[in-house]
């Protein structure tokens, strides 16, 4: 039995609090959600039919001094959280909200009510969503499927620009290796992720993050090299390179930007497509500027998701 017809079977009034195997299916959603680093930066408190969902101040990377990365990984959550909901069979009415520069979401469960096909797809791959940190097989990805993430991303007020030719890779490759320069002096961040990226926190694993991966140019170490620019743009250009956007900076668009990051990301999965994301570039203002200049988008670019098939697909 499904998990949205074992939900009806209950029958509870909407005013009825949540059920212990319905708590359960929430919070798993929600600790299933990309984060930055695997920091898993939120609270879920559950009232009576409302799951609220808040970011946590204390787990904020030291990387991350504006908290975009922390509020796009709330964003995701709330994502899961909202598809929990309606795959549990509920109607659920979310609020997005910011305060003091923490930014939380109330997702309320209303009526019942069926979850479309494409929300029952996207909730039944939250388990199987992961993050691939090895190179691609070098299969394209047809367009069909980038047409169908594109859509995933697209929301009310943000969306996705595919990397579609040479010359915007060649732009993007150039605003990538500049910001891995800025970021090749931080010490800090190297740090941070040399204990991100190691169980021991001693030495960096070069194969995934390093030497010709497009990583390179956003997870930069004193270890690892920057690759030139036409190494960087020959590989955006035979990955499937998304950049999630905004049409604001605030906030509330970060929270938006990890629901589009989450959405995407899902209907990937579901497609046999692995993915890789990064936002590291993004921090540094003139970059994502830069971005969306060169691009001539209005989107305020928040994230950059790589996709392609695994090795052996
Ligand atoms: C805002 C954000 C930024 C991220 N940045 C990176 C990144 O720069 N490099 C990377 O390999 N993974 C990055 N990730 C992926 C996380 O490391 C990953 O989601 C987390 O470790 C959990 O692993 P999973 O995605 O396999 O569940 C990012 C995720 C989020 C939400």
């Amino acid at each position: 039995m499904g998990v949205a017809e074992r939900a009806r079977t209950d029958v509870r009034a909407p005013e009825v609090e949540w059920s212990p195997a319905e708590i359960g299916e929430l919070g798993e959603a929600v600790s299933r959600a990309p984060s930055v680093h695997n920091s898993r930066p939120w609270s879920l408190t559950l009232h009576q039919r409302t799951a609220v969902l808040r970011e946590d101040p204390a787990r904020r990377m030291q990387h991350d001094q504006e908290g975009r990365d922390q509020r796009i990984s709330c964003g995701a959550a709330v994502m899961n959280l909202v598809l929990a909901v309606r795959s549990l069979g509920w109607s659920a009415q979310v609020e997005l909200g910011a305060s003091g520069g923490l930014v939380s979401a109330a997702v309320n469960a209303g009526e019942p009510a069926d979850p479309s096909p494409r929300e029952a797809t996207w909730a039944r791959e939250i388990p199987e969503r992961r993050s691939h940190r090895e190179p691609f097989s070098g299969k394209p990805v047809p367009e069909l499927l980038r047409e169908k993430i594109w859509d995933a991303a697209a929301g009310a007020r943000g969306g996705g620009r595919w990397i579609n030719s040479d010359a915007e890779a060649a732009e993007v490759a150039g605003m990538l290796s500049r910001s891995a320069t800025a970021f090749q002096a931080d010490a800090g961040y190297t740090r941070e992720l040399a204990v991100w990226v190691t169980p021991e926190g001693t030495r960096l694993r070069t194969e995934s993050e390093g030497l010709d991966g497009l990583a390179a140019a956003g997870l930069t170490a004193v270890t690892t090299r920057v690759p030139d620019e036409p190494v960087l743009a020959r590989l955006l250009r035979e990955e499937a390179v998304l950049l999630v956007g905004t049409r604001g900076d605030r906030a509330i668009d970060h929270l938006r930007a990890g629901q589009a990051v989450e959405r995407a990301w899902l209907e990937a999965t579901g497609s046999g497509l692995s993915v890789s994301m990064m936002t590291q570039p993004l921090h540094v203002p003139e970059v994502r500027t830069g971005l969306a200049e060169r691009l001539g988008t209005s989107l305020i670019p928040q994230a950059i998701m790589r996709f392609g098939y695994p090795k052996g697909f």
